[in-house]
């Protein structure tokens, strides 16, 4: 079975094809932007590139439309104007070409295609972008959250650091960069509440630092600090799943100091760590078609009429009633 995949759940408008054994195509268009995302800016930039990237897919494919057996579409959580462009355009053709349609979670998918990636059966999920920071595992049928951040995501407290540092956004690279060459580790608040991380306070006290402490040092500071409360709760959660893999995804899952940690964490648990590789990471419309592709197999297919964008979709709501 062929799906089409098209994600647009923020930034990326992607289209991805895949039979259920190979990646057939992935193509996308980033919206880029200085500070937040506008949302119907956004969306407006989605519906002008989306027509190109959904015929550089199937060209990439070699497919056309009347191949395709099944459409999925990530159907939330996300910004709702951005959401709309791929529902629409999946509600769509669905309809002209007779084909079932999937509704897909974009953070579920993001599980699936590391999974996929990596070779992984099980894993603790820890998923770090800009806007989440969630420590998951499936328990039960679902996708169980076992920590998360009681405010910002941490690529965000990363983003805003660097802002105030004058660094270009997304400044994880450069934040990185900067904490290689830090050498003097100043004490920063260090905040875990139980299994969740708050990180508002962290990045307060790092924020006042900036001109005070060397770019390096407070860098490398900020680093060591918040990646240290992340592995934390992530080992607890280790600990009390007993899961042998651990996968690292999301935006901030780059960072090279960040997996080393990780890496050395696992060792005792006699687990394995991964991460999957860049294109997978960032938002891309493989992804949801890969998810899309397990959801027909397991035979479960959505009616065009319930098909509504869910703005704030939780990942425990779902059930996996697929492998
Ligand atoms: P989502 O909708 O999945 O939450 P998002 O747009 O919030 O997506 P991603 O695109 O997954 O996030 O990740 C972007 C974040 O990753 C930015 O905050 C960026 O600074 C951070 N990032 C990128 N590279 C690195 C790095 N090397 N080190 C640390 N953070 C990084
Ligand atoms: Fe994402």
């Amino acid at each position: 079975m062929i799906v089409l995949g098209i994600e647009s759940t923020a930034h990326t408008f992607g289209v991805g094809i895949t039979d259920g054994k190979v990646e057939l195509a992935n193509e996308k268009v980033i919206y880029k932007t200085m500070g937040g995302i506008h949302p119907r800016e956004a969306s407006q930039f989605m519906s002008k590139n989306a027509h190109q990237v959904l015929k550089s897919a199937l060209d990439k494919a070699d497919l056309s439309l009347d191949d395709v057996d099944g459409i999925a579409f990530a159907q939330g959580p996300g910004l709702g104007p951005c959401l709309r462009v791929g529902g629409t355009l999946a509600v769509f053709l669905a309809k002209q070409y007779g084909k079932p349609i999937v509704g897909v979670n974009h953070c579920i998918a993001h599980i699936e295609v590391g999974k996929w990636d990596l070779g992984f059966k099980d894993p603790l999920v820890v998923y770090v972008s800009g806007a989440n920071t969630q420590i998951l595992g499936l328990a039960g049928g679902r996708y169980r959250i076992f920590g998360e951040t009681l405010d910002i995501g941490l690529g965000n407290a990363i983003d805003v650091l660097g802002r105030t540092m004058g660094l270009e956004f997304p400044a994880g690279p450069k934040l990185e960069t900067l904490a290689r060459n830090g050498k003097r580790l100043v004490e920063l608040p260090y905040t875990v509440k139980g299994m969740d991380l708050a990180f508002s306070g962290l990045l307060t006290a790092s924020k006042k630092l900036v001109g005070k402490v060397k770019n390096e040092d407070l860098a490398y500071s900020f680093q060591e600090t918040i990646f240290a409360m992340l592995v934390e709760v992530s080992e607890r959660a280790l600990a009390h799943t007993k899961k042998k893999e651990v996968m690292l995804v999301g935006g901030v899952a780059q960072n090279k100091r960040l997996r080393e940690m990780f890496e050395n964490m696992v060792k005792p648990h006699d687990a394995k760590f991964g991460s999957p590789k860049p294109a997978y990471n960032g938002d891309n419309g493989f992804m949801i078609a890969l998810t899309g592709w397990k959801m027909f197999e397991a035979g479960i297919e959505h009616d065009p009429k319930d098909l509504a964008v869910k703005q704030g979709w939780r990942t425990d709501d779902i059930e996996i009633s697929w492998h």
